[in-house]
């Protein structure tokens, strides 16, 4: 099993994802703005370190004294209610300099969580392109790093329970491209304690087979 860097801990599918690896006895470095966030995810296997990343949050990837961090994974984001300036600076900016530190810290293994509909921004509707194009261009950023990485592309999130049940298949109904928060989450678990081979980009669906024959 891994040990983890997870940016955005304090989100809904990373705060799912530290909760369970916290849960396995992995050791997580929580990256969050806020401490109380976490406050009812408690263990030795957990470290929370607050910083923004609007600023230089580099000290989040030399907490482990003895322990190397395997892997990033980077899950922040500006949010639906946020402009353009918050997508350029969190889903654009942080993301690539999240990369520059990790490459710097020798991080074996980077999974981002971008967007479907990153790989062709322009196909987007116009009021989500800024936001598929800042995904575009972080996910180009890690391609072109040099570290070894997963790019998960998921549907729409949802909240339902998840089904543990995945597809990397486009559903051809658009409002059957979804995929809950916590199938996410195990599938980004899935990913940092089975790191590929060779570098992944995957759109990720809820379908009907197990992790393991997705990804
Ligand atoms: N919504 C969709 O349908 C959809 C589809 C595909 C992909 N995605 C992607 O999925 C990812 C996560 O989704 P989610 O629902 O878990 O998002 P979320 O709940 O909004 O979580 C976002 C996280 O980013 C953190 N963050 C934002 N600005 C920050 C800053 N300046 N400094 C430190 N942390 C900051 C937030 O911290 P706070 O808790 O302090 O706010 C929170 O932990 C995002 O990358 C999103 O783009 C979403």
């Amino acid at each position: 099993m891994k040990n983890a860097l997870i940016i955005g801990a304090s989100g809904q599918i990373g705060k799912k994802l530290t909760q369970i690896m916290v849960n396995n006895q992995q050791n997580v470095v929580a990256l969050v703005r806020d401490k109380s966030k976490l406050s009812d995810i408690k263990g030795e296997h957990l470290t929370i370190v607050e910083g923004d990343l609007k600023k230089d949050f580099s000290h989040a990837f030399n907490q482990s004294e003895n322990k190397q961090c395997d892997t990033v994974v980077f899950v922040a984001g500006s949010g639906g209610s946020t402009g353009a300036d918050q997508t350029l600076l969190i889903d654009l900016w942080a993301a690539c300099r999240a990369v520059d530190y990790a490459k710097a810290n020798n991080v074996k293994h980077f999974v981002m969580i971008s967007s479907i509909g990153a790989d062709k921004p322009e196909k987007g509707s116009e009021q989500m392109q800024p936001y598929l194009v800042a995904k575009h261009m972080a996910d180009e950023h890690l391609i072109n790093s040099g570290l070894l990485y997963s790019i998960i592309r998921p549907g729409s999130l949802t909240d339902f329970d998840p089904s543990s049940k995945f597809t990397s298949e486009r559903p051809a109904q658009k409002d059957q491209a979804t995929i809950t928060r916590g199938d996410v989450a195990k599938a980004l678990l899935f990913c940092v304690n089975n790191p590929p081979t060779d570098n992944t980009i995957v759109e990720l669906f809820n379908g009907e087979e197990p992790i393991e024959e997705v990804l």
